[in-house]
């Protein structure tokens, strides 16, 4: 029981006393006395047992804060992109430096991580280490896109005066974490995460699977617990890494007997997954589908002009469909002004308005909302020293968390001798 309440039995003493008063008038009626201070003691029972009702709804509500977080945290993945301010979560997320990051990387992630930075402590990491996983044969490829994404980090407004950015592998706590996790969990655990089971398919490894990659699950939730992390913006892909993260967090707990490690949520964004210029599902740049935030006015012209639509729709009079139709989910993803595109859905519909009327609109939107952004990656780009500065000093930040962290599980599990 909180101690709040505790003081609460202080107010039942005072409610009997009155009552002891009023009987101490009549200090020589036995019988009056009586009356009186039996009335004393029901109003004593009444109040105790209002007492009792009452802490117990707040002994649900106030003592037991981790159940109160967990259910506020519940909501906050509920509600998806908009957590619920004030709350003290601690974001971790990362993207692997593959290639430079593109619109689907926009809509999906980095835009929400700019107004995260303002409400919570957020760490942001290029995962260098974790693309090496699938990518081995090209380490080059990783190395020149860490870069590129810091530079795609800055250029749409993250700031790293308020987001810690660094690079998984110069952390070496990560990999040391890591390496202790592996133990807790099972390679038939393992096995069972869909994510790893679809990506061995697209990336027809068959039985060939590089280890570090099977196994790159246990690396994220090195990752995500190094920084106590509580809230992880992902796809949904990602959403059985957290689990696996979680199963890990609640073992290492149980054996060390001590709550070291902290479980978080996945945040999944509202709008889902952004389809490629082609309407393929996914933008991707390895299949050529995709927008970059770097692309000059001429490649966004030029792939706004590729964008799929309605192929039905031959003459500006046939009637038009909105499914599948790319530049309609564009258009949905990134047009401020829904009336407007309500009105021109509708007319689309109806017949009469052609494609290349719809594509001008969301030209000018993306032009107008990639414009700064180029603008920015530009400026940034002319001194790469600046921006590896930048990385070292978010790395030596984050480095600090990660070793007090790593520090902890060791000597938890007896791996601290001197
Ligand atoms: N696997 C993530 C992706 O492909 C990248 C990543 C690595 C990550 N470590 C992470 C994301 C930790 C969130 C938290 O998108």
């Amino acid at each position: 029981m909180p101690a709040c309440i505790q003081h609460l039995h202080f107010i039942a003493v005072i409610g009997v006393t009155p009552s002891f008063r009023v009987a101490s008038r009549f200090d020589y009626n036995q019988d009056k006395f009586h009356n009186a201070a039996l009335l004393g003691l029901k109003r004593g029972i009444f109040i105790y047992y209002f007492i009792f009702i009452f802490g117990f709804f707040m002994s649900s509500q106030v003592a037991n804060p981790a159940a109160n977080s967990a259910a506020e945290s519940n909501e906050v993945a509920k509600a998806y992109a908009q957590p619920s301010a004030n709350k003290q979560h601690l974001i971790l997320t990362g993207d692997r430096p593959t290639g430079p990051l593109h619109l689907g990387h926009f809509v999906g992630s980095l835009r929400n991580r700019v107004t995260y930075q303002d409400q919570y402590k957020q760490y942001i990491m290029i995962a260098d280490a974790q693309a090496l996983t699938d990518n081995m044969d090209d380490p080059a490829k990783v190395h020149n896109n860490v870069i590129e994404v810091a530079l795609d980090y800055l250029a749409v407004g993250i700031d790293p005066s308020k987001s810690t950015i660094f690079i998984q592998s110069q952390i070496p706590e990560l990999t040391e974490l890591t390496f202790y996790y592996m133990n807790l969990v099972t390679i038939s655990r393992l096995e069972r995460n869909p994510t790893i089971k679809q990506e061995i398919i697209l990336r027809n490894f068959e039985r060939d699977i590089p280890a570090g990659f099977f196994t790159y699950p246990v690396s994220q939730a090195a990752d995500i617990t190094a920084f106590k992390a509580t809230l992880v913006p992902v796809g949904d892909d990602q959403i059985p890494m957290i689990e696996q993260t979680n199963e890990i967090v609640r073992r290492f707990n149980r054996l060390a007997k001590k709550d070291i490690l902290v479980e978080c949520e996945a945040l999944v964004p509202e709008i889902g997954r952004l389809p490629g210029i082609d309407g393929k599902a996914k933008m991707s740049k390895s299949l050529g589908n995709a927008i970059n935030l770097g692309a000059s006015e001429a490649e966004i012209k030029q792939a706004v002009r590729n964008v799929y639509t309605d192929p039905l729709h031959l003459r500006v009079e046939d009637p038009g469909h909105l499914e599948g139709n790319v530049a309609f989910t564009y258009l949905d993803a990134f047009d401020t002004d829904k009336e407007a595109l309500q009105a021109m859905k509708d007319h689309y519909v109806r017949g009469g308005l052609g494609d290349s009327k719809v594509k001008a609109r969301l030209e000018g939107i993306l032009q107008d909302m990639l414009r700064p952004i180029r603008e920015r990656r530009q400026e940034y780009e002319k001194d790469r020293g600046h921006v590896l500065q930048l990385l070292k000093e978010g790395t030596y930040r984050a480095r600090e968390v990660a070793a007090k962290t790593n520090d902890e599980v060791k000597a938890a599990i007896g791996l601290k001798h001197f």
